[in-house]
């Protein structure tokens, strides 16, 4: 999938019968093919405006709220940063504790509220359908940026523009997702992405009780896509072109001592990695807690740093779609 060709040019004008115009982000199942390549298309043009000028008015005097009921590094800063390279600014809300949440502030009367002061706003919650919920109260868009073990469709917009970039394509891939696949929102997102592609092969290697779930399976099953369980990394290493490896969501545990029995289950180090192509790439979500040898970060298939990068640039073009500037 080509992204140059369908490039839309800079300075964006406002565009208000633009297709994601005030539309909220919720899911990736919200995304055809075609917007795929629109939103990398402009994702591409924003890492080439920040190439060249770091920062730009696109989105001036815009307001971003950032509302964060979980813990986030990546998520949080990337769309600070990619609201203030576009000229906007931001009303953080990382510790709701200190917000009137700890009150007992409802999830949609919050929402209420922070759409009074801001064009749109980015949610992380603890609960699935929490930012459907918020979606629902909210008159502005809101993106979903991880409702509990549900999704976290921005994040697998930023590894499908990932893998584009590293590799060049998105049809025609074998992808190994590694790890804790029963709660890791991620891969729920990214495995349903991915199954809007041609020529997909899905493979799943996880400890038994952390299984990609059914019901994700089921859809992309639907879209006649192969998928494989794997207890172990060994056989199909060598036929994968991307390792999406992802960390053991030792949060969403109900019984600490199951997560003592999985939690070192797999590590990533050069030694295994010699079974694998030379041209592959290993992804990780991040934040990694082991699963990944640190050893392995100076191979040039790890693309895990590069891929926060790529994150800024897709959060971008999202914050310009649903403006109505792109
Ligand atoms: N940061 C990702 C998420 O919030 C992955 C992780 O936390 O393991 O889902
Ligand atoms: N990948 C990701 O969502 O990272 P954070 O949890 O740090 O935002």
């Amino acid at each position: 999938m080509p992204t140059q060709s369908t490039s839309p040019h800079l300075p964006f004008g406002e565009n208000k019968n633009a297709d994601w115009y005030g539309k909220d982000i919720l899911s990736v199942k919200q995304f055809s093919r075609d917007d795929l390549e629109y939103v990398f298309g402009v994702a591409h043009e924003m890492r080439g405006m920040v190439e060249r000028v770091g920062t730009f008015d696109l989105l001036k005097g815009k307001i971003l709220a950032n509302l964060f009921y979980e813990p986030s590094t990546r998520t949080s800063s990337s769309f600070t940063a990619a609201m203030e390279r576009l000229g906007g600014s931001v009303i953080p809300i990382s510790e709701v504790k200190y917000s009137s949440v700890s009150k007992g502030e409802s999830l949609p009367d919050t929402i209420r509220t922070l759409e009074c002061y801001a064009d749109v706003i980015v949610l992380r919650h603890p609960e699935t359908g929490s930012a459907a919920i918020a979606a629902k109260a909210a008159k502005k868009p809101v993106i979903n940026a991880g409702d509990g073990v549900g999704e976290h469709p921005t994040q697998a917009l930023l590894d499908t523009f990932t893998i584009m970039e590293e590799i060049g394509r998105l049809d025609n891939l074998t992808v190994t997702m590694l790890g804790d696949l029963k709660y890791g929102r991620t891969v729920h997102s990214l495995a349903r992405l991915l199954s809007t592609f041609t020529n997909i092969k899905l493979n799943y290697v996880s400890p038994d009780i952390l299984k990609m779930p059914k019901e994700v399976m089921e859809e992309v099953g639907a879209k006649n896509i192969p998928q494989a369980e794997f207890a172990s990394l060994e056989k199909i290493l060598p036929e994968t072109d991307v390792l999406y490896v992802t960390r053991v969501q030792k949060e969403r545990f109900e019984d600490p001592a199951d997560y003592e029995k999985v939690k070192g289950a797999y590590v990533i180090d050069p030694e295994i990695m010699k079974a694998a192509k030379k041209d592959m790439i290993v992804m990780h979500p991040l934040p990694r807690v082991g699963e990944i040898s640190t050893d392995f970060d100076d191979d040039p298939r790890a693309a895990y740093f590069r891929q926060m990068e790529y994150g800024l640039y897709v959060r971008m073009a999202l914050l310009a779609l649903v403006l109505g500037k792109a």
